[in-house]
């Protein structure tokens, strides 16, 4: 029997308006899967977002968020506020039994992230974390061609994400100031696109980042990345922030997949493979995309809620995004000390202190 899982949203400006305007109506208004019981931001004016999408009394919501979990009973949370503050987030709600829907990453650090995935498991509660761009339309597709083995088997991927967004708070004001902000907050989608499309979780990372001097940010935001998948598969990742030009950004991210019959490119949203073996047999042959009701965070939200309603687990599970982490965070240590690291042993390090 599914009932209507209630939730607390914890970030309402910021991308949490995107969640307000394009997620919550979705799994609220269209499905109606879920209803919000409360929501929080420190800043009172974001609380508009979810008053105006929803209908979200006011004084539901909170700037408190003890307050909010205090005095609301809910199943889950869905926290959209920066990294630094996840863990905190999680401990809140997992002290208020609630499951937790949560941006990525899973926290600032993989220190963090190990103490939630414990804090998570031992209470018993579901997790799972939005890595939107995986989940999209286009990468999708892509997907499902190289699992297919049409075309044979995967070589390599080489991928691109460059972008104009060097002065100060084009990408956000946040990403000025931290660490590793090209790593953090824009290869960790990459890097789950990339396990995804191989099929395998890395084995290896080499990481070299830098930030050029014309750039706003305090930290790199430029690299190279090559990794090594479990699989044998290799993968090739440049990306920037700072470039002169937005060549492949956000949604228009390039993908090239060499496979054994044929090269498989994404750019900008379109997918073409092409191949001097015969096959296809078109030379060059645009693929139409794969088409169904909703992509990115709102169907991530729907298999949530259908999950915690005693459904099968999402693919962004905590277990599987746990991977993802490990690649985020071996890619940093890389970056910082310029060694080749091995990312399953960096998190049984971690995680088990092996
Ligand atoms: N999946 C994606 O494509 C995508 C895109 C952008 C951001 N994100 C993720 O979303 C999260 C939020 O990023 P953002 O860019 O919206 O950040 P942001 O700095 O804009 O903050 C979002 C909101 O959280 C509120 N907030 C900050 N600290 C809070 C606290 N302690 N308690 C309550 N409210 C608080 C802020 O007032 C703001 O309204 C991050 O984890 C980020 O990585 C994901």
């Amino acid at each position: 029997m599914t009932k209507r899982m209630r939730f607390i949203q914890i970030g309402t400006g910021g991308f949490g308006s995107y969640w307000c305007s394009a997620v919550l109506p979705y799994i609220v208004k269209e499905l109606g899967i879920a209803e919000a019981v409360a929501a929080v931001d420190v800043n009172p004016e974001a609380h508009r977002s979810i008053i105006d999408s929803l209908g979200l009394p006011p004084d539901k919501c909170y700037t408190d968020v003890h307050r909010a979990f205090a005095e609301n009973a809910a199943d889950f949370a869905i926290v959209v506020v920066p990294p630094a503050y996840h863990e905190q987030m999680v401990d809140i709600a997992l002290a208020h039994d609630c499951h937790i829907l949560s941006e990525k990453p899973i926290s600032d650090s993989m220190e963090s992230s190990c103490r939630i995935y414990k804090k998570v498991k031992q209470a018993g509660k579901k997790m799972a974390v939005t890595m939107s761009h995986r989940f999209d339309q286009d990468k999708q597709t892509l997907e499902g061609l190289l699992r297919s083995k049409t075309y044979g088997e995967l070589n390599y991927i080489v991928s691109r994400f460059t972008c104009e967004c060097r002065q100060y708070p084009a990408w956000g004001a946040f990403r000025y100031g931290i660490a590793d902000p090209l790593l953090i907050e824009g290869t960790v989608h990459h890097f789950d696109i990339l396990r995804s499309l191989s099929g395998s979780n890395a084995k290896t990372v080499y990481a070299k980042t830098w930030n050029p001097g014309w750039s706003d940010f305090s930290g790199d935001s430029t690299g190279f990345i090559t990794i090594e998948m479990e699989n044998g598969v290799n993968a090739f990742y440049e990306g920037a922030k700072a470039n002169a030009t937005t060549l492949n950004g956000w949604t228009e991210e390039y993908f090239r997949a060499e496979c054994e019959n044929a090269t498989l490119e994404l750019n900008r949203r379109e997918i073409t493979v092409r191949s001097h073996l015969g096959y296809p047999h078109a030379e060059n042959a645009t693929i139409s995309m794969k088409k169904q009701r909703a992509w990115k965070n709102p169907w991530l939200a729907e298999m949530f809620v259908n999950w915690i309603n005693e459904g099968e687990a999402p693919p962004n599970n905590l277990d599987d995004n746990l991977q993802c982490t490990a690649l985020l965070f071996a890619a940093i240590e890389s970056a910082h000390t310029g060694q080749v690291v091995d990312v399953q042993s960096y998190l049984r390090k971690h995680l088990n202190g092996d």
